[in-house]
């Protein structure tokens, strides 16, 4: 397939080497120079080309820009009908998305994660896209949802990562502050953890790995107990969320 990256970014540079060794015929734009030039040495599928020639020549491309870059760059560039446009910014709503990238109309959104170098990347997407299942479907968790509200709700989510991986740090800190050893105690942190994440879980997995995790008096019901209010301060934290993403419907549906 012919695949373009408009913005040669972090979000690029991870999903190109999520497909690197596929066949692919891999279109970079030059921005920015340092990562563009990283990837054309590091993966032979992929070149660089002024933004209006990778549009012209790929048959998916993926919008990789920051929105309010994406205002400017998009307008004027050559979309056709019958190519696959995947949108992976943040605040570009699929309305503004088909004003830009017009007469394209198979455009969908989606929430790559850096991960997606390595597979078994979640991927949320509405509508769903042919294109996105085609590339990284194999490998990664593709999720299609049934409006844009819900893709939306899954973006709040995705927020997530970063403050767990920050407490999981304060753990770290606080496990190696009693070892000397913070490489050890990093090592400990991340394998016990993933060791309750099944790869693709199913309805009540999680909140049976709870269920046994709850011995009254235990060390883990008593620190959770601790962090009780860090559960009320989430919920806060994703509800702030709302109106930024389109959500006002609790259920995610408008
Ligand atoms: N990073 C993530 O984990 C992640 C995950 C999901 C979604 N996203 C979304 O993906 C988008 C990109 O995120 P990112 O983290 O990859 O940001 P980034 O690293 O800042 O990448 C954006 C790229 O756009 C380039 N650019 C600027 N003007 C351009 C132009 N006129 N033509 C072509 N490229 C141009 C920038 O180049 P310069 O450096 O030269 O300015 C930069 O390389 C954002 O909308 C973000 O919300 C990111």
């Amino acid at each position: 397939m012919r695949i373009g990256f408009l913005g040669t970014g972090e979000i690029t540079a991870a999903m190109v080497r999520g497909l690197k060794g596929q066949g692919h015929r891999i279109l970079v734009s030059p921005r920015n120079a340092t990562v563009a030039a990283t990837l054309a040495a590091e993966v032979p599928e992929v070149a660089i080309a002024p933004n209006e020639d990778l549009v012209a020549n790929s048959d998916v491309v993926f919008l990789c820009l920051l929105a309010r870059v994406a205002e400017e760059v998009l307008p004027g560039l050559p979309f056709r009908t019958g190519q696959s446009i995947i949108s992976v910014m943040v605040d570009a709503p699929l309305a503004t998305l088909r004003r830009l990238c017009a007469p394209a109309t198979d455009i969908a959104i989606t929430i790559p994660l850096p991960p997606i170098t390595s597979g078994g990347c979640p991927l949320p997407v509405y509508p769903a896209s042919p294109a996105l299942d085609a590339l990284f479907g194999a490998h990664n968790l593709i999720l299609p949802q049934l409006s844009e509200a819900a893709l939306n709700a899954h973006l709040g989510a995705s927020a997530l990562c970063s403050p767990i991986l920050d407490q999981l740090l304060t753990a770290v800190d606080w496990l190696a502050s009693h070892t000397d050893n913070p490489a050890a105690a990093e090592a400990y942190i991340a394998a016990m953890i993933r060791g309750y994440l099944p790869e693709r879980a199913a309805a009540g997995d999680l909140s049976q790995a709870l269920k046994k995790l709850s011995t009254e008096g235990g060390l883990n019901a008593t620190l959770r107990a601790a962090m009780a209010p860090a559960k009320e301060t989430l919920h806060h934290g994703l509800t702030a969320f709302h109106s930024r993403l389109g959500l006002d419907d609790p259920k995610g549906r408008t």
